[in-house]
């Protein structure tokens, strides 16, 4: 079965990396990563392979920028020069603009912003290695750094992609079935409340594919929302264990 000329699911109903079409490709999340930000979390998704920094929340500069009834909250996500096949630019792209601003807008609704009014809370993303999906993938890691950053939270947000090629949703696309693929539907959760946070479409889905499209993404989520916890217990569970045994 071909896909703009790229076979992307083979004979077998198998795609590029052996994986059947509801297959997420294993993760692997570290809470604590970097010993220098407030919050920080490391996610390995496939070949991806992000870091996110958190700080604050903390004073703004400049100051008129301060909202009085609640905190601020930027996002920077940047790709590495060594991150992709093609060296990117170090200069900031449109593209790392636009995800910026998508993942800041997915990770919001679940801050307690009006808790921390004239703050702000400053989330950096860095992309070391991208293989499709760093959008998600850096919305899952930078909701463990917030939290890792002792920010007051409504519950994590996770969040995977789904596309489509020769008619079949493909779950957690890598970058060529999402540059040879026929669409591609980025979602975030915040499973506690079931509730979207951020729900994007590039390509042509009927009604009946985006509710199977869901259903497929929120089994992901739910998974990625228990390695997410895992992770924080991880790494707080050590701190522990580290207290115990020098009392
Ligand atoms: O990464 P995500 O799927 O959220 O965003 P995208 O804009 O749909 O990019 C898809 C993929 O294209 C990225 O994950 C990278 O693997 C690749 N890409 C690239 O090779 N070179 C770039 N300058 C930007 C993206």
């Amino acid at each position: 079965m071909r896909s703009n000329n790229v076979v992307l699911i083979n004979e077998e109903g198998l795609r590029v990396d052996g994986r059947r079409p509801n297959e997420m490709r294993p993760f692997k999340i570290i809470a604590g990563y970097l010993s220098n930000a407030d919050g920080s979390a490391y996610i390995e998704l496939g070949r991806n392979k992000i870091v996110a920094a958190v700080y604050g929340p903390r004073e703004v500069h400049p100051k008129y920028l301060a909202l009085p009834h609640r905190a601020t909250v930027r996002c920077r996500y940047s790709m590495a020069p060594f991150s992709v096949e093609e060296r990117k630019s170090p200069g900031r792209s449109r593209r790392e603009i636009e995800l910026s601003k998508v993942i800041r807008e997915a990770l919001e609704p679940a801050i307690f912003v009006e808790e921390y009014p004239r703050t702000v809370i400053d989330i950096f993303i860095q992309v070391l290695e991208a293989d499709g999906g760093t959008r998600t993938a850096s919305i899952t890691a930078a909701s463990v750094a917030l939290a890792d950053a002792g920010i007051p939270m409504r519950d994590l947000v996770a969040a995977i992609a789904v596309g489509k090629a020769s008619d079949t949703l493909l779950l957690d696309l890598n970058g060529i079935e999402d540059q040879y693929g026929d669409g591609d539907m980025p979602i975030a959760i915040m499973p506690r409340y079931n509730l979207v946070t951020l729900f994007q479409a590039d390509g042509i889905f009927a009604p009946e594919e985006i509710e199977e499209a869901l259903k497929m993404a929120r089994e992901a989520i739910y998974k990625l929302y228990e390695g997410q916890k895992e992770a924080l217990k991880r790494k707080y569970l050590k701190i522990r264990e580290e207290v115990l045994s020098s009392e």
